[in-house]
């Protein structure tokens, strides 16, 4: 780890690609990640979304939001109005980390001393990118762009991130951890209806 904070400090990115080869080319802060995951979408997306990290899926295929937590995303992005590939899509933490159980590779969170490592990054990405919006996912999405602990439940909705014009909303993958039935239903509408508000929030 202190050798890849040595080595950010000495390279200084002129554009996403060129931060990106260098994400691609860091080790995990916690060892075990196939590959790290950059961000995907346009350069000048009006909307930036933040997730909190690859999942097995994402690690396996170098690319953000492909797993269920993914799926849900992008069909809730769509009955919001907001097309996937118009908006840039990236995490706190570039690297999965998990624990393996049998032939399983269960999801850790990151602590919040890895969520810090990771946010130069974050942040050089987000200078690139320019979004007039960012929409956190989840607890570990909005302590990276705020640097405190945020209740997304209670505190859901638009929200100042220093630089940014921010949007705090849950995370898919908590939807799909409440169990089949109206509550959660009515929690993925309550998450469509988020990012409607993300999107109304851009014109
Ligand atoms: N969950 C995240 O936070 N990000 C991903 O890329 C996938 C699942």
């Amino acid at each position: 780890p202190d050798k890849a904070v040595a080595a950010m400090a000495r390279q200084e990115p002129a554009t996403l690609a060129e931060l990106n080869r260098i994400i691609l080319a860091a080790d995990p802060l916690v060892p075990g990640a196939t590959q790290a995951v950059p961000g995907e979408g346009p350069v000048g997306a009006a909307i930036a979304i933040v997730g909190e990290q690859p999942g097995d899926q994402e690690d396996l295929e170098g690319r953000p939001f492909v797993g269920p937590a993914g799926q849900l995303l992008t069909r809730a992005l769509e009955e919001a109005g907001i097309e996937r590939s118009a908006a840039y899509l990236t995490n706190a933490v570039k690297h999965f980390k998990f624990v393996a159980r049998g032939k399983r590779r269960l999801h850790q969170s990151p602590t919040a001393g890895e969520v810090k490592h990771y946010r130069w990054w974050l942040m050089k990405e987000l200078g690139f990118v320019r979004p007039r919006l960012v929409v956190t996912l989840g607890a570990t999405a909005a302590l990276a762009l705020t640097g405190r602990s945020v209740s997304v439940l209670r505190e859901r909705g638009p929200m100042g991130f220093g630089d940014w014009n921010g949007f705090v909303t849950v995370h898919p993958s908590y939807l799909l951890r409440l169990p089949a039935g109206e509550t959660a239903e009515q929690a993925y509408r309550d998450f469509v209806a988020d990012l409607r508000r993300a999107r109304e929030m851009v014109g």
